[in-house]
């Protein structure tokens, strides 16, 4: 199998054998890190990364795992390039696939990074958008993986926004054999579209994809439950409303104990701690928010390791 010159612009890029092939490889890269083994398999090349938004988990594990892997990754902030307004994004596609092997964007419109795709040669790689969080769901799949040994058939459910991480995690639970519940304020539900692509995948791998707005009947019984913040990169100005319209979606003790015994608790972070979650869920025994940020690490060098 072979992923090479592929862009990663939505999770629904990856076939379900194409996942499972990325979290294999990122396990092996993983064990083989932490033995002190890190094989130099993008020497010479190196990745743009283009940030439209803050970052400290993507910027930080993208350009760690460029190095890791003997490449080399350039950091692109807002001012730096003015995406879309000093030059256009296409013109901006077409002058880094000169110079470099890869371009990684984190933007406010999906459609700048599809623009990107459709005009750089070189791949794509979604870091995050006002829809979907790919490599964030990359990370989660194998944080779930490491701790229950397999995917298929585990409940997750989501509690909150229905937003870019939601999206992502959809069509990932979908291809892995998860079944995933979310429940949001009816306002907040996660794109209609997204949900049906993400049944749609779903009906073959044999598991459930359902959208309600209560979150205890989403939680009972679940494996993991994820939960991101309440107000989203971009949305600033609807942060009163969004405040009020999710008091009643919190992830705390009271909605945990709903879950399996066995349950972890995971979130994208960063955590609005006393808003989405309470503390005593983050920093609890169940939640595993830690060894999350970490695998964004191994299962994006896995990613670059193979398009680039
Ligand atoms: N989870 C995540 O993408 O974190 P950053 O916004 O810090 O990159
Ligand atoms: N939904 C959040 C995720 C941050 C990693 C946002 O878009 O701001």
């Amino acid at each position: 199998m072979t992923l090479r010159g592929r862009d990663f612009v939505s999770m629904d890029d990856l076939s379900p054998e194409e996942v499972r092939f990325v979290l294999d490889t990122a396990v092996d890269l993983k064990r083989r890190s932490k033995a002190g083994d890190r094989p130099p398999l993008l020497a010479g090349r190196v990745l743009a990364m283009i940030f439209e938004k803050p970052s400290l988990r993507t910027r930080v594990t993208f350009e760690t795992g460029m190095w890791e892997l003997g490449g080399h990754a350039i950091y692109l902030a807002p001012q730096d390039i003015q995406l879309g307004a000093r030059e256009s994004v296409p013109d901006v596609a077409r002058n880094l696939e000169r110079w470099v092997q890869g371009i990684m964007a984190r933007t406010f419109a999906h459609r700048t990074v599809q623009l990107l795709a459709e005009h750089a040669r070189v791949p794509v790689i979604n870091g995050l958008s006002d829809v979907e969080h790919p490599c964030q769901t990359l990370g989660d799949l194998l944080t779930i993986r490491e701790r229950f040994g397999h995917l298929d058939g585990l409940r997750v459910a989501w509690v909150g926004d229905g937003n870019n991480v939601c999206h992502s995690l959809l069509l990932g639970a979908a291809k892995v054999g998860m079944h995933m519940a979310v429940a949001t304020p009816p306002r907040y539900a996660p794109e209609p579209a997204i949900v049906a692509r993400a049944r749609e995948i779903a009906s073959t791998a044999g598991s459930r994809i359902e959208v309600g707005t209560d979150a205890r009947a989403a939680a009972r019984g679940a494996d993991v439950i994820y939960t991101d913040v309440w107000v989203s990169m971009g949305q600033e100005a609807e942060r009163d409303a969004k405040i009020k319209a999710f008091s009643e979606f919190q992830v705390n003790a009271a909605l945990v104990s709903q879950a399996a015994s066995r349950a972890v608790v995971l979130h994208c972070l960063p955590a609005h701690r006393g808003e989405e979650i309470t503390d005593e869920v983050l920093d609890g025994p169940q939640s595993l928010v830690l060894d999350q940020a970490e695998n964004r690490l191994h299962a994006q060098k896995a990613l670059l390791s193979l398009i680039l």
